[in-house]
């Protein structure tokens, strides 16, 4: 399979986890280079649903080795939760899981401060999963994060802690937030350090190592193209990379190692969160989700619906350098009777058919669209691409020619068998 990176081509949640899971039979090492518990990725096996927020989505296959690499900001306390989590129910995460040693650490002043910049933002708010993301990314920025390294250092870990402690609670107290207790989180994390030290080490060395040794790499992106800090709907987005490049910067393996890039969509386009969404629609909105679909993974929240967006995704095409395409959900339109795409968007007298940087301007937008007629036929039990019926397979070659990349892999549901390699 060679070295691929996978990213989501949209706002996230395309269906990253079950495409991961089907393509690491394929690979040795599974890595995930962006991101934190932010993530939510869910994968099916059988009837058993598994759904991953830090741990890459390769620790259910046996025998392949999961990195989190440099670039993931890494809540300890949710790790070792998730670790113990998939323990319990009988997935093997030992030796097959390494944590580099240069992530950064999430804390509780983290968690806090997201919590209350969102207060504070008012009807601008971001909608965050307030698991502290964009402060932990701020802190490694201006240079006074505290990274696995140190969070496995007991002396470090407490000299360290308790400066960033006294600092954050000035500005909590300072927002009408409560101050935390040095003492109670330094035991907390002290714990996890203790945990999670077998884990810890030189992933760049590693995946060097391991590359040397012909091992193909498999490289999990989180998020989506436009939730990327750079190419995203700023400030509607995540606060790192999520597009291709982050693969490079969050891992250590340099761009000419890269072979492939493969991009994942869904055949509509979802969001969750605040930020513009120009082709949301109210009506797929309530097909999806009278459907019992489309609810976050990591909150619970309802994901705003609409329809397939192609400005978005050629312009994913162009950042990330998508090769091949993973077209995900197409059964969310079984039933739908004429499906629109967006192919431009209007703004006054102008027309794009690329998206924006201003995410008001995006805002702004009217979506121009071109109809396609549903195939109103169940999909899920299609196993080849010549299973689908003559429309869906239109419809799929259309999005996929728009988005100007070329048609990979069909997922048909959440299960395994459900992925139909064109
Ligand atoms: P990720 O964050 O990109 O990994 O995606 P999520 O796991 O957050 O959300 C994708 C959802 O779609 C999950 O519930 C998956 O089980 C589900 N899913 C993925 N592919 C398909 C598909 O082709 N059809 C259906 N019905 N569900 C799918
Ligand atoms: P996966 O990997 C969908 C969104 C949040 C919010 C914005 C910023 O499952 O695709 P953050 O907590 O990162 O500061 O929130 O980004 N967001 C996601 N939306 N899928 C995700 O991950 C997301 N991770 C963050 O909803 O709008
Ligand atoms: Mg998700």
């Amino acid at each position: 399979m060679a070295n691929t990176i996978l990213v989501g081509a949209q706002w996230g949640d395309e269906g990253k986890g079950k495409i991961i899971d089907v393509l690491t039979e394929q690979a040795d090492i599974v890595v995930r280079y962006a991101g934190g518990n932010n993530a939510g990725h869910t994968v099916y096996i059988g009837p058993k649903k598994y759904v991953l927020h830090l741990i890459p989505s390769g620790i259910l296959r046996k025998n392949k080795l999961c990195v989190i690499g440099n670039g993931v900001v890494v809540d300890p306390i949710g790790l070792v939760g998730e670790i113990k989590g998939l323990r319990k129910i009988g997935v093997k995460v030992n030796g097959n899981l390494i944590v580099s040693e240069t992530a950064h650490v999430v804390f509780p002043y983290h968690r806090e401060l997201d919590a209350q910049r969102e207060v504070l933002k008012g009807k601008n708010k971001i909608g965050t999963t307030k698991r502290g993301i964009g402060p932990a990314y701020g802190d490694k920025a201006a240079r006074v994060g505290l990274r696995m390294n140190d969070l496995i250092d007991p002396v470090r870990l407490e000299e360290k802690l308790s400066l960033r402690i006294k600092e954050n609670n000035a500005v909590l107290t300072t927002l009408g937030a409560r101050p935390l207790s040095f003492k109670k989180v330094f035991a907390e994390y002290l714990a996890a350090g203790k945990f999670l030290k077998p884990f810890v080490a030189n992933t760049v060395v590693l995946l060097h190592t391991a590359m040397r040794n012909q091992a193909d790499i498999l490289f999990e992106g989180a998020q989506g193209t436009f939730l990327d800090i750079d190419h995203g709907t700023y400030p509607f987005v995540t606060s790192s990379n999520t597009t291709a490049g982050g693969a490079c910067t969050g891992s250590g393996v340099a761009p000419n190692k890269m072979d492939r890039v493969v991009g994942v969509m869904k055949a509509y386009t979802t969001r969750v969160g605040e930020g513009p969404l120009p082709t949301e629609n109210q009506e797929i909105s309530d097909l999806l989700h009278g459907m019992g679909r489309e609810f976050g993974a990591t909150t619970g929240r309802a994901r705003r619906c609409g329809w397939f967006d192609s400005v978005a995704t050629r312009h994913a095409t162009m950042v990330n350098g998508i090769d091949d395409l993973a077209i995900t959900n197409l059964d969310g339109l079984d039933t739908v009777e004429t499906i629109k795409v967006c192919v431009a968007y209007r703004h006054g007298k102008k027309q794009y058919d690329f998206v924006p940087n201003d995410a008001q301007v995006l805002a702004e937008c009217e979506p121009v669209y071109v109809e396609f007629e549903g195939w109103r036929t169940p999909t899920d039990k299609a196993r080849k691409f010549a299973d689908l019926p003559p429309k869906a397979r239109a419809y799929l070659k259309a999005i996929a020619e728009l988005s100007n990349a070329k048609l990979f892999i069909a997922s048909i549901g959440p299960a395994r068998e459900q992925t139909i390699f064109v």
